[in-house]
């Protein structure tokens, strides 16, 4: 086993997101700073996705009635107390010998939903024990990474359903990783402890025998990289819905509402795949547009204030995920820190509703990012 301290309690002073980042980078070592903060290449996406929040200015609406006023959503028949997910993430036992189940303590209590990725380091049923029997709880969802053998995805699949997740995430953004050069640069590796557990025992599929003129990428890896027609698949094997998460193109998004997908997730993969992938904040307005009110659109990048969370509901978001934040937070204080985390974020979302003059997050339209648009 390796040793990953198991911090629980919180230093003084984290006043934000960005004060977490700070002080996690105290907490993990080059190889694990390397895998969680990193993004591809030239990181311009990883940027972008930043900046492109930062770059919507809110305009205020004064003097409006703000009583009784709340973040509650509807998302997928469901009402969730508030529109923040965590996205899934790998390995979370890399920042805290605690965690995927520490995050989902931590959410469950919060009441913001929980993707679990394929690629966790701990049992899936352990982290829907750790949720399910929360009644504040938010939404419980397996992301999806398609294996070669979809034997195997098909019963990864019926696990998750066994265990109680209520949707599935089919990330589809990652046919194979971005050129990664900070996680090149140290050397990343998983330490022993850390593994995708709820993959063992997969046998991965013999290589196909290539040519002389054939690539090791599109004959090799891609050989069994999903397409629409497992999106079809995946649908077919299984009762829960499906969202598609990694979509940016408008032209995508709307072949994913004909395939009648629950959902679309407009995401980058948080700058770790194709770098100069415009940023989410860009994508999101269009890929609203193209879907037209017929599934839920939710975004996810660079997520770090309550502003940027409004942003996106005012862009036409029906929730928001973070990803990297979470992960500070568990490096910093396990349970509590993602806790932290997301309070600090719901408690930011109420600040930026009242102070731009919305009681409720139908009241963020357009409107509040253009001082042109009608009302
Ligand atoms: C990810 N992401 C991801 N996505 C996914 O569908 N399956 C996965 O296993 C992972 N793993 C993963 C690991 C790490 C270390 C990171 C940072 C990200 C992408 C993730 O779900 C999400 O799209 C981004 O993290 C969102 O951007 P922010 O909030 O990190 O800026
Ligand atoms: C990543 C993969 C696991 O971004 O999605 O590291």
């Amino acid at each position: 086993m390796t040793h990953v301290p198991a911090r629980q309690q919180l230093p003084p002073g984290l006043a934000s997101l960005a004060d977490h980042e700070q002080q996690a980078r105290q907490h993990l070592d080059d190889n694990a700073w390397a895998y969680f903060s990193g993004g591809a290449a030239d990181e311009i996406s990883l940027r972008s996705n930043r900046s492109a929040w930062d770059a919507l200015p809110l305009w205020p609406r004064v003097l409006r009635p703000l009583a009784g006023g709340h973040t509650r959503v509807e998302l997928l028949g469901r009402t969730l107390a508030h529109p923040i997910l965590l996205a899934p993430v790998a390995f979370q036992r890399l920042a805290h010998a605690d965690g995927e189940v520490a995050m989902a303590y931590a959410a469950a209590a919060l009441g913001a939903g929980v993707v679990l990725s394929t690629q966790a380091s701990m049992p899936l049923e352990a982290i829907a024990q750790a949720v399910l029997p929360d009644p504040g709880r938010g939404p419980l969802w397996f992301q999806v990474y398609l294996q070669p053998d979809r034997g195997f995805t098909r019963a990864l699949v019926q696990r998750a359903e066994a265990a109680g997740y209520e949707a599935l995430v089919l990330t589809v953004d990652a046919p194979t990783s971005g050129a990664r050069d900070r996680e090149r640069r140290a050397g990343f590796r998983l330490p022993p402890g850390t593994a995708p557990v709820n993959l063992a025992g997969m046998q991965a599929p013999p290589a196909p025998a290539l040519g002389a003129d054939q690539s090791a990428m599109f004959d090799g890896l891609l050989h069994h990289a999903p397409t629409w027609d497992d999106v079809a698949w995946l649908q077919s094997i299984t009762r829960l819905p499906v969202l598609l998460k990694g979509v940016l193109h408008p032209a995508d998004a709307r072949q994913a509402v004909a395939a009648g997908v629950a959902g679309v997730i407009v995401s980058n993969h948080g700058g770790r795949t194709l770098d100069t992938a415009p940023a989410t904040a860009t994508a999101l307005p269009r890929v609203v547009q193209a879907v037209g009110g017929a599934v839920p659109v939710l975004v996810d990048g660079g997520i770090r204030r309550g502003t940027d969370v409004l942003k996106a509901m005012a862009l036409g978001a029906s929730a928001v995920l973070v990803g990297r934040p979470a992960v500070w937070g568990l490096a910093n204080a396990g349970a509590t820190g993602v806790a932290h985390v997301l309070r600090m974020l719901r408690d930011e979302l109420e600040i930026a509703m009242a102070l731009t003059g919305c009681a409720t997050l139908a009241d963020a339209t357009p409107a509040l990012l253009a001082a042109d648009s009608p009302d």
